[in-house]
């Protein structure tokens, strides 16, 4: 089966929008540091993004889970590829997500990270599917972009690991 990418969502409005959300999150966490984990490998291209636009102390660290595999569906299980380096007790932590589907990912992270008695713990993703939402307990502190329950690639989603370096979000269209 033979696909192609259509945009949805121009490099100049993804732009925008992380630098706004760069300058909310900054006021936000006005005379404070934050702590930003990255959910690998989608939550990368939005995370750099995202840090280069915000104003007060910075710190980073990553995680990698296991969610899907080459398919477009969700196996529903949840395993913890790479652990933190770091240690997230007392400080105020931001995870960085690529995009929340069914919020089992998410879901589970907070579960476990909340365990590791951070000062504050919040949710940041570049895009959300809530038409999708079975975890309706997870609540999402930032967006940048609500999308129809739709297939998307680039900046740093990918189909079968691959259109993760598109500058713009794309939608994937089977033929
Ligand atoms: P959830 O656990 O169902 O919320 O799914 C979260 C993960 O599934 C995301 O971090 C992505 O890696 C992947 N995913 C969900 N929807 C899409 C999509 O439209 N394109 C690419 N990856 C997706
Ligand atoms: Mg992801």
């Amino acid at each position: 089966m033979a696909e192609t990418v259509r945009v949805l969502v121009e490099e100049e409005e993804v732009d925008k929008r992380i630098r706004d959300l760069g300058e909310q999150i900054s006021k936000d966490y006005e005379g404070k540091e934050v702590h930003l984990i990255c959910v690998l490998k989608g939550g990368v291209f939005f995370m750099c993004e995202l840090a280069k636009r915000i104003t007060v102390p910075v710190t980073m660290d990553f995680m990698q889970c296991s969610s899907y595999g080459a398919e477009t569906k969700s196996s529903g299980i949840v395993k913890i590829v790479k652990d933190l380096d770091e240690n997230i007790e007392g400080k105020e932590v931001i995870i960085i997500e690529d995009i929340i589907d069914s919020g089992n990912t998410l879901s589970y992270l907070i579960e476990i990270l909340g365990k590791r008695k951070p000062a504050s713990l919040r949710l940041c993703t570049l895009l959300d599917k809530p038409s999708r939402r079975v975890h309706h307990e997870v609540k999402v502190d930032y967006t940048c972009f609500q999308i129809e329950d739709l297939f998307v690639v680039g900046y740093g989603l990918d189909y079968a690991q691959k259109y993760r370096n598109l500058p713009y979000i794309g939608v994937v269209e089977f033929h």
